[in-house]
């Protein structure tokens, strides 16, 4: 019981934040083909039940290649993309119209104990793909298979304003009345990006098996990385899936998810918890990293309360915090602040004091804590400062492992007074920076070096769409009470 509670409650942020926003799911036919339909679409009817706005785009690869096998019709695969010759299309449209079919039904489905029982959804189709021949390409005609041409935006939102779900089959329809095989990837992909959806959800059977090797990372890669293990990928529908998820992303569309449909209730870990179940391609993992707000007080008071419990960092009470806030750096993930550091410029030093660093305890090993530390190399740069400086009691080994190195006796007196030295005697430690000019790339390395790990190093992965403006929070020359703790 409170297992359940704690989920639901853990889950309200999200739900609260994808009411409204439109979410594209392509489902290939092989996740369709498996057991776990019934209850992916079951899960598929939540969403819209919690107010997402759905599109779903089928494929019927699996189902086409089984009728062509059935009737013994040869076809051609070039380049992993089939040619379509009449009696494929044929074939196509009746493998599309009876999966169409067959979705409507289950999305239809409102047995007692059925996610939509009690409730009516409409599920709209139609013609809105325009798509043109691919034409020849090296010298093969590969006949009924299209591109999409256009998308009618205006079309589908309509249907999505007046609170239905969208289902289109892989097909699209050209001026001239031809009928043509799309990508249902491409498809997903291309109306994600017309739409400016806030998600493209892939489907793909081995989802979780990519998931468990960026796990590290909380399974968030960044659209390059998409494209090299699309490269990588040996299962077509994985490659297919990493393609449109970086190429969504490349489009402008937020976060392109790539997830298990075999597995039940992945799709549901992977919008409704902070971890997610699958692979998150989203852009710039550093946003992120960005001045605290006064909505994030409370979340670095607590970060920083737990934290001095272990004698590791020292308590601010939430009024030396807003007075203080300006000098303060946040890592957030889905709104909770995952990290934080205090900057303070030593005044005539030309050094930049990192204090309050501490990393959620669930969040550590990620390479958070090297993030901060890198914001603070690149805002002390920007300042033209020559060092970052710290006090420590516990954590020296972590900073010398950053770069850091014990501070001199004449830097030392760089530092500021401490108003806790002579309570808490501590190891003062100076990383060194380049000078401005040619320290930009260095900066930028170090963060690359760090790698990406975690999820929250995604950029505001977020319970959501949060722009991220460094530059929004309070000014640096906020100065109030000064922050009597250095530590
Ligand atoms: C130290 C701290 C900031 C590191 O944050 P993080 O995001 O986990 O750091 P990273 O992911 O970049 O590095 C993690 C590595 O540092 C190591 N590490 C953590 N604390 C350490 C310490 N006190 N001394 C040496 N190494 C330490 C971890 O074992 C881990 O090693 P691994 O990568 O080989 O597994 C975090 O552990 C923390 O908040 N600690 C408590 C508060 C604190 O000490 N703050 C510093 C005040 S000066």
């Amino acid at each position: 019981m409170s297992h359940f509670l704690q989920s639901l409650r853990d889950a309200a942020p999200y739900i609260h934040a994808h009411r409204g926003r439109t979410f594209v799911v392509v489902a290939p036919g092989s996740v369709l083909a498996s057991a776990s339909q019934a209850a992916l679409l079951g899960d598929i009817a939540l969403l819209h039940a919690m107010g997402v706005r759905v599109v779903l785009v089928f494929g019927a690869r699996a189902q086409l290649e089984q009728r062509l096998e059935e009737r013994g019709i040869a076809s051609t695969l070039v380049g992993g993309v089939r040619v379509t010759d009449e009696s494929a299309l044929h074939e196509l449209q009746a493998a599309a119209g009876a999966l169409l079919m067959q979705l409507m039904g289950g999305l239809s489905q409102r047995l007692v104990g059925s996610p939509m029982a009690g409730a009516q959804m409409h599920v709209r189709t139609g013609n809105f793909v325009e798509a043109r021949p691919m034409g020849l390409i090296d010298g093969t005609d590969f006949g009924f298979s299209g591109r999409v041409l256009d998308v009618d935006q205006n079309g589908i939102r309509q249907a999505l304003a007046a609170g239905d779900m969208v289902l289109l089959p892989p097909l699209g329809f050209s001026l001239t009345g031809e009928v043509f095989n799309l990508s249902a990837h491409a498809l997903g992909g291309a109306i994600a990006a017309r739409l400016q959806a806030e998600k493209l959800v892939v489907l793909a059977p081995e989802a979780s098996a990519l998931r468990q090797r960026y796990e590290t990372q909380g399974g968030h890669v960044t659209p390059e990385q998409a494209e090299t293990l699309a490269g990588e990928e040996h299962d077509v529908e994985l490659k297919a899936a990493l393609l449109a998820a970086k190429e969504a992303v490349r489009e402008g569309v937020r976060r392109a998810h790539v997830v298990d449909g075999a597995l039940d209730g992945a799709l549901l870990a992977e919008l409704f918890s902070r971890d997610g179940s699958g692979v998150l391609v989203s852009a710039s993992p550093y946003d992120v990293v960005r001045r605290a707000r006064p909505s994030d007080i409370p979340g670095i008071t607590l970060l920083l309360k737990q934290e001095a419990s272990h004698g590791t960092v020292v308590p601010r009470t939430r009024r030396q915090l807003r007075s203080t806030l300006g000098r303060y750096i946040v890592v957030v993930r889905d709104g909770l602040v995952v990290a934080t550091a205090a900057l303070t410029e030593e005044p005539g030093s030309g050094l930049l004091a990192v204090s309050a660093l501490a990393v959620h305890p669930a969040y550590r090993g990620r390479g958070l804590a090297a993030q901060v530390v890198a914001f603070a190399s690149e805002e002390a740069q920007r300042q033209g400062l020559l060092r970052l400086g710290l006090r420590t009691t516990q954590t020296e080994h972590w900073f010398l492992s950053q770069g850091f190195r014990r501070a001199t006796p004449d830097e030392a007196a760089l530092f500021g007074q401490d108003a806790l030295a002579p309570l808490r005697p501590s190891w003062l430690l100076v990383r060194d920076l380049p000078a401005a000019g040619v320290t930009a790339g260095v900066a930028s390395v170090g963060r690359a070096g760090q790698g990406l790990r975690g999820r929250s190093a995604v950029g505001p992965d977020a319970v959501e769409p949060r722009a991220v403006d460094p530059e929004s929070a309070a000014p640096r020359s906020e100065t109030i009470d000064p922050d009597p703790s250095t530590l």
